[in-house]
């Protein structure tokens, strides 16, 4: 495997994925917690940072145990540090040191740059630069405005690049790190989709035996990969719980779980509409929704799971960005909305916890659910919080708010398939708000609801910017929406992009 030492940089995660887009597995570390260096690991990679070297409290490892010892490569504040470190200079850089360049210089001696063309597109994004290399180092790239591109350290197997390989607009940054962890690392290329279900349906075998697990299902796609995959490791011994919140989409409850029962699984589903609507009744503030819908889902669920018996396993459907220990660079950061999926559960349940998507990114978990023959309108839905439509009523829901968006949302959502919008948005919804405003039907005056439509593209839910829809489709969605659904007579669309703005409305 390779080895990532993460120093803070927006980019981390993505040199991550490019890693296991190779096929080689890899992980993702903090620079001050690095895990013990065994046979395992291949190389390491030295990821970017939000510091520069010069600063006071600049993340500063001691590479002792891994420099000169295996193969090392830089990358941006990487490769700044072990120049600065190691006896060269780094110095704020006074030309435009961001966004693209062309390396106008490549030393094709060197094992890295193979099959990488003269004049190849890379991005820049550094406020420092090296002006000087320690001795031993050895130039083997450079840019018009960038002499040090790239260096090499002479009878060691380190690399340093001052580009990111790991961004779109480096051309062929896929061959260049395809060049590090293959030729010179020598991984092999073999952790696919397919090997990552074998192995890991035998370690569900020899981890779980023959005790009981049990699994709640949301409809999403990581808890249905890991039901999936968990059913192929254990079979009956796994129950699954489906809640139906009385906060899901139309006709959602029934859809999904006839899919689980065709896949398979043995599922339970729960109708405990009433108890979330009586416990949400005049309640408006966003928080304090969230959170009630949060402790009914767990006593729900452990009601349902305490009729199991003997039941020692509870599983979730973690993934890899959940579990990766962050590099705090502005302090904690604050609580914008308290998620809540099954947060609390484990505590209360006191059962042993298994995750066996706990190592996968999201795509890597379609493509997991892929090999394991879902469905592929399953594996493309897209997400949809814990808390449901509850966060899509602003003020209180009501049984009557509910359906009434629902109906909204479901010629939105058909609409965008349809039209064949659907796997070109991130997400989507729609959101019943607590405005009424005169309208008129016929000869008559009305005074009804408005709903916001909201479509968003994102890679991972952090940022996201609002989907340009076609207008004809937009006139389309409005008409049908107000002719169709009794209690709505406007509609608007949402042109927010996160930040400032959340994707959700509460
Ligand atoms: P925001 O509104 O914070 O949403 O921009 C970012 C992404 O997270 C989803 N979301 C949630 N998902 N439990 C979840 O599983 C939650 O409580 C929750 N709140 C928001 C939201 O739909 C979007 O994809």
């Amino acid at each position: 495997k390779i080895l990532i030492l993460d120093f803070g940089s927006q980019y981390t995660q993505l040199i991550g994925r490019k890693v296991r887009e190779l096929n080689v597995y890899c992980e993702i570390h903090p620079f001050n917690h690095f895990p013990e260096i065994d046979e395992s690991v291949k190389g390491v990679i030295l990821s970017g940072s939000p510091y520069s070297v010069r600063d006071e409290d600049a993340p500063r490892p001691d590479l002792s145990e891994i420099k000169g010892k295996l193969p090392v490569l830089g990358v941006c504040y990487g490769a700044q540090y072990m120049a600065h470190f190691y006896g060269g200079e780094v110095a704020p850089s006074n030309t435009r040191e961001y966004g693209r360049a062309n390396l106008g210089f490549i030393d094709h001696d060197c094992i890295l740059f193979e099959n990488i063309s003269l004049h190849s597109q890379v991005w820049m994004s550094h406020g420092d630069t090296i002006v000087k290399l320690p001795k031993n180092y050895k130039v083997i790239a450079s840019t018009e405005d960038v002499n040090f591109a790239a260096y090499k350290v002479d009878d060691e197997k380190t690399w340093a690049i001052q580009f990111h390989p790991e961004v779109y607009h480096t051309t062929e940054g896929k061959q260049l790190l395809q060049n590090f962890v293959t030729t010179i690392c020598g991984c092999e290329q073999n952790w696919t989709p397919d090997s990552f279900v074998e192995t890991t349906v035998q370690e569900l075998k020899d981890q779980l035996g023959n005790d009981k697990v049990v699994l709640g299902l949301s409809g999403g796609v990581d808890s249905s990969v890991a039901g999936v995959l968990l059913n192929k490791a254990i079979g009956k011994n796994l129950t699954c719980i489906f809640v139906d919140n009385g906060l899901l989409r139309k006709n959602e409850f029934e859809d999904v779980l006839h899919s689980y029962e065709d896949m398979g699984l043995n599922v339970i589903g729960v109708d405990a509409r009433k108890k979330f609507w009586d416990d949400l009744a005049g309640v408006t503030d966003p928080e304090q929704k969230r959170k009630i819908i949060g402790r009914n889902f767990i006593e729900v669920f452990d009601e349902e799971a305490h009729k199991i018996q003997d039941v020692k396993w509870l599983a979730q459907g973690t993934i890899y960005p959940d579990v990766i220990e962050s590099v705090s660079v502005n302090g904690p950061s604050a609580t914008i909305k308290s998620h809540h999926n099954v947060g609390g559960l484990p505590e209360k349940m006191k059962l042993k916890v298994v995750e066996p998507l706990k190592l996968l990114f999201k795509d890597e978990v379609r493509r997991v659910g892929a090999a394991l023959n879902i469905k592929k309108e399953l594996l493309g839905r897209h997400p949809f919080p814990g808390p449901g439509l509850g966060i899509r009523i602003l003020g209180d829901v009501t049984p009557e708010k509910v359906s009434m968006l629902q109906e909204a949302d479901a010629i939105f959502i058909n609409g965008l398939k349809s039209w064949g919008l659907y796997d070109e948005v991130w997400q989507a919804g729609v959101m019943l708000l607590p405005v009424q405003s005169v309208g008129v039907m016929g000869d008559e005056r009305t005074y009804e609801n408005t709903v916001a439509l909201r479509a968003v593209t994102s890679t991972d839910g952090m940022t996201a910017d609002w989907v340009h829809l076609p207008y004809d489709f937009m006139a389309k969605m409005s008409n049908e929406i107000i002719n169709k659904v009794r209690g709505i007579n406007r509609v608007v669309y949402d042109i927010s992009s996160k930040p400032p703005a959340t994707i959700e409305w509460e």
